[in-house]
């Protein structure tokens, strides 16, 4: 049997006071569900992904469901940091696929600016290891830094190389009015901008956000009676790392990432050049990079180079979007907002970022610093 995705929305990011969690939730969910046809009885159940942590609203799934006029359907939870919402997804898919349930509401939805940036820091840090890292003040940009310096020093990649993936993540980010900034920038503002940790600035980094983002998943009688194009998720790979950087045989690359794309290729019986479009988890420019060579669609120590091929026209066109650059990066939306991404592309509803013909694309969702990875392969 196989799977759909049958319905998509995605909030508007960024600074989202004037809404609580549960509405920031709605937002999607409404157009999910107008996208499908389906009505809300139709959703046997619910998962949210979601950082509880970060939110003054403990235990949402519960008031989220509420809110959404979705009870008495179940709802579960999964936290897997930065990677929630994908786990979410491949939840859903085994749900479906074992027959439990036939559709599926997949929410990621994320409030963090409740909180000031110094607590963001300090409650995300502790994604690391509270032991051995933490204690010591590591923030993500600094184990991002250190990758990127570890990258750096291995095969040369320069500071400009990463300037290069912001200013793409930017250019089309100007174009997607769901992003949290919408404005062109340059390589010369990025290496002007602070250093957040050498040697990565400002521009170099995500932002943190609100914002939500939602799928309606279905099996594949459903999903072809009520759709003319479902989305056909082909391949779910799913991996972990080392938590603790000190057991990392390698800083310049993720093997939880090299891990996830081997099985969701193979579960598609494809390979990385058989992909029209991707979106990957840019938290860092750095990440982007990495994630060009652990996917597989450059050789090892080329990514710095790889930047130039992933406009559209290109060689694979990544985070056409604007990826979390331009976007911003609510944890637990971010892996549903990349589907998003893809399935538009895969519809061909980009607008003016359409890859022309794409037919198969790609996420790729990291948790943490690395110790979770999600690579998810769509069709149309
Ligand atoms: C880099 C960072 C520390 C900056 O936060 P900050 O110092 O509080 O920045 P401010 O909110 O004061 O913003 C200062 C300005 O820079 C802008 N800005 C903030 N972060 C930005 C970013 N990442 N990219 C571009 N612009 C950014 C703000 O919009 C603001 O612009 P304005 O002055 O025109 O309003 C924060 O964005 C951050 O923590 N990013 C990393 C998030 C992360 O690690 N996520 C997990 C990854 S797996």
């Amino acid at each position: 049997m196989k799977i759909g995705i049958v319905g998509i929305g995605h909030s508007k990011f960024g600074r989202r006071d004037d809404v609580t969690v549960q509405e920031l939730a709605f937002e999607p969910f409404v157009e999910a569900l107008n996208d499908s046809g389906l009505q809300r009885e139709e959703i046997d159940a619910t998962i949210i992904g979601a950082s509880p942590v970060y939110m003054t609203q403990r235990s949402i799934a519960g008031p989220v469901t509420e809110y959404l006029g979705l009870n008495p359907q179940p709802v579960w939870l999964t936290e897997a940091a930065c990677s929630s919402s994908a786990s979410a997804l491949r939840t859903a898919y085994a749900l479906i696929k074992s027959k439990m349930h036939d559709t599926v509401l997949v929410l990621g939805v994320q409030k963090m600016l409740e909180n000031p940036t110094s607590e963001i820091l300090k409650i995300m840090g502790r994604t690391g290891d509270v032991q051995w890292e933490a204690p010591y003040g590591t923030t993500f940009a600094n184990y991002y830094a250190m990758y990127a310096n570890a990258h750096m020093t291995k095969y040369g990649t320069t500071s400009e190389q990463l300037a290069k993936v912001a200013v793409k993540n930017h250019f089309y980010g100007s174009k997607n009015s769901k992003a949290m900034f919408q404005k062109e920038i340059t390589v010369d503002k990025v290496l002007e901008s602070r250093i957040i940790s050498s040697p990565l600035h400002l521009y170099d980094c995500c932002a943190n956000a609100d914002g939500s983002a939602a799928l309606i998943v279905s099996n594949e009688e459903i999903s072809k009676k009520i759709s003319d194009t479902p989305i056909w998720v082909e391949g779910l790979g799913a991996a972990t790392a080392p938590f603790s950087l000190l057991t990392r045989a390698e800083l310049s690359t993720l093997s939880s990432a090299v891990e996830a794309s081997r099985s969701a290729y193979t579960q598609a019986k494809i390979d990385p050049t058989n992909i029209d479009v991707a979106e990957v988890h840019d938290c860092f420019t750095i990440a982007e990079i990495m994630a060009y060579e652990d996917l597989g669609f450059t050789e090892r120590g080329k990514g710095g180079e790889f930047v130039e091929n992933t406009y559209i026209g290109g060689k694979v066109p990544i985070n056409v979007d604007g990826g979390l650059k331009a976007k911003g990066h609510p944890v637990g939306a971010t892996g549903c907002s990349q589907v998003v991404g893809i399935v538009q592309q895969l519809r061909g509803e980009a607008g003016q970022c359409q890859v022309d013909g794409a037919e198969k694309g790609l996420t790729h969702n990291v948790g943490g610093h690395g110790q979770y990875c999600l690579v998810h392969v769509f069709s149309r």
